[in-house]
């Protein structure tokens, strides 16, 4: 499915913008910052998440924040706490704006083929490399992507969200193309 390299390289591009956004303001909710390099966010506090099935320990992104036409690197890791089967979800939306380009629920274990991940995923630490060669003509402008993951008897994997500004190019010497 072409969609997941595409939402693995907005996720990951997403959290570009939020890390430059903080450079510039304080944030009031770090306990949100997925640890790392990344301008991913978790969606639940702290305290809601000890339950997961999966405790992140670390994203990082290479460039971050991710650009247009370039290659992202994305490592993560990460402790399972129970195994993962086939029939684990993820519920997905990616909105442009304010405008929802997509709304879906797509099977966790089918999209961690992508980064070599087979179910059941083991109890225990694992940890993933992934390059995504992200498109040149990506739209300028704000994208949102929410991933809130399940287990096939709706148990909580993970949630999290993202925002990635992308902007006009301006380097003039690609102005003409
Ligand atoms: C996931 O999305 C489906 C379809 O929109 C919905 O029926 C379901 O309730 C959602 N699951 C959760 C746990 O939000």
């Amino acid at each position: 499915m072409r969609l997941s390299a595409a939402v693995i390289a907005l996720l990951s591009t997403s959290a570009t913008a939020l890390s430059v956004f903080r450079e510039n303001s304080v944030s009031a909710n770090d306990e949100l910052d997925v640890p790392g390099k990344s301008p991913l966010k978790f969606c639940d506090a702290a305290a809601d998440r000890k339950d997961d099935i999966i405790t992140i320990e670390e994203v990082v992104l290479t460039p971050n924040p991710p650009e247009a036409g370039q290659t992202l690197t994305i490592e993560a890791s990460g402790i399972v706490k129970e195994a993962i089967e086939e029939g684990a979800y993820v519920n997905l939306s990616v909105k442009y704006g304010y405008i929802r380009l997509i709304s879906t629920t797509a099977d966790l274990c089918k999209e961690m083929k992508n980064v070599e991940l087979e179910c059941p995923i083991e109890k225990g630490r694992i940890s993933i490399t992934k390059n995504v060669e992200l498109p040149k003509e990506i739209p300028p402008g704000k994208y949102t992507v929410d991933a809130d993951v399940y287990t096939k008897e709706d148990k909580h994997i993970t949630c999290l969200t993202a925002q990635v500004t992308f902007g006009r190019k301006t380097l003039g010497f690609f102005d003409d193309l």
